[in-house]
């Protein structure tokens, strides 16, 4: 049997992924090398069922300690590694860009590294895969027009955007300069299950639950592509099973909102839901001030991914949509659980930082 090193397995794409394949490949067993960061949360791996539960093993680390990595690398032959783990929020990256320097770059380097190691101690199998899970963001903004394709030269904005591009091209480096059969993909914006409610879909969700203000920067119209968790995990497996090594493949579903539409899209299926006025949950929208180096429009097209290895997303948009909403109404327990204290801090300081943001803002406005 077959063994996948994942790293960020109990992050939110992460978690969904060691739930999708040990789900749906009984012939591979999975490592998970998490450093439970506040959006690591083993509560996302609870409720395995026994026959699952014993092909995953939890291993609580740091993807920058390199004694760990050689250790693990080691103790057994990885038939390869599926790297999640990475500081993954923009607002926060505005505001401690040297973790993401820290865990996006140099994690990922040290990664590279062990992995690198034991292919060659291994005698370089051509079967190994590294497979590095990015994002469209590394691209920069779009205007009105147009898509991302992989020949798309990188232009990030954020700390958070460089320092993945950063770690792409560590990843090709390593591919050109020492055989590794690595593999990159760009993702656009996930949604489903166990996200971190610091991000737009969850957050907006918790919000209008509990009927507290819906903060949306600039004036809303920013555009973003979004994509459903299992689709992009279905994706990866596509990409390690038939994806040649040097490759980028972009994933995306062709589903792009404007942001200022998906909560509205969000009040509403909320008002239906919990049997609210029809619209009422719309008076909650309120303009803030917006994000600093706010890209405005993210497009992906996923046509070398569709057409080379032959994958198409399975969840129609909408459907994805109300099902992760049901999903967060029926996990009282893990919202609970997640909103801790810590989560409690960020969200005062994120505000904070927006009251007093010194970035030209539109007027704050009720919603019409
Ligand atoms: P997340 O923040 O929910 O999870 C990140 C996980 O990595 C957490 O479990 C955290 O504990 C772990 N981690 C962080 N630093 C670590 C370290 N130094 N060592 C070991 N583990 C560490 O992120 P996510 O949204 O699940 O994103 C996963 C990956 O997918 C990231 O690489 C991200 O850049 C990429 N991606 C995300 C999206 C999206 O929309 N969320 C889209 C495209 C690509
Ligand atoms: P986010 O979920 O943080 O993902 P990303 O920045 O990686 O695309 O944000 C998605 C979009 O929603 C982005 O344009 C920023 C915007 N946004 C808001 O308007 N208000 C919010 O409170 C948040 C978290 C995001």
């Amino acid at each position: 049997m077959q063994t996948l090193l994942v790293t960020g397995g109990a992050g939110f794409i992460g978690a969904n992924f060691v739930r999708h394949v040990l789900a749906e490949r009984p012939d591979l067993r999975l490592v998970n090398l998490d450093a439970l960061t506040y959006a690591g949360n083993l509560a996302n791996l609870e409720g395995l069922p026994q026959d699952q539960a014993e092909r995953h093993r939890f291993v609580h680390g740091d993807i920058t300690d390199p004694d760990l990595l050689a250790e693990l690398f080691k103790a057994q032959a990885f038939s390869g590694v599926v790297h999640f783990a990475a500081e993954s929020h923009v607002d926060r990256s505005i505001l401690d860009p040297l973790a993401f320097v820290q865990t996006n770059v140099l994690g990922t380097v040290r990664l590279l590294e062990a992995a690198l190691g034991s292919w060659e101690a291994g005698g370089r199998p051509d079967d190994f895969r590294f497979l590095h899970v990015s994002t469209d963001e590394v691209y920069g903004s779009l205007g009105a027009e147009g898509r991302f394709v992989e020949e798309t030269p990188y232009d990030p904005s954020s700390p958070y955007s460089a320092s993945k591009a950063g770690a792409d091209h560590f990843v090709r480096a390593y591919h050109r300069t020492y055989g590794l059969p690595a593999i990159v993909t760009n993702c656009s914006n996930n949604f489903g299950p166990y996200q971190f409610p610091e991000k737009l879909i969850p957050l907006m969700i918790l919000n209008i639950v509990e009927e507290k203000k819906l903060p949306l920067y600039g004036d809303g119209r920013q555009v973003r592509d979004w994509l459903y968790v299992i689709d992009h995990c279905r994706a990866l497996v596509t990409a390690l099973e038939k994806g040649l090594p040097g490759e980028t493949y972009n994933i995306g579903a062709d589903e792009e909102r404007e942001n200022i539409e998906i909560v509205r899209l969000l009040c509403d299926l909320l008002d239906r839901k919990l049997g609210r006025e029809p619209r009422s949950s719309r008076r909650l929208i309120r303009f803030v001030a917006d994000r600093p180096g706010h890209d405005r429009r993210y497009a992906i097209d996923a046509g070398k991914l569709r057409l080379e290895l032959g994958w198409r997303p399975a969840y129609p948009f909408e459907q994805a949509l109300a099902e992760t909403v049901d999903w967060y109404l029926d996990h009282q327990v893990w919202v609970d659980g997640v909103r801790s204290g810590e989560y409690r801090k960020w969200m005062d300081l994120n505000y904070q930082a927006r009251e007093t943001s010194k970035a030209p803002n539109p007027p704050e406005k009720e919603s019409a």
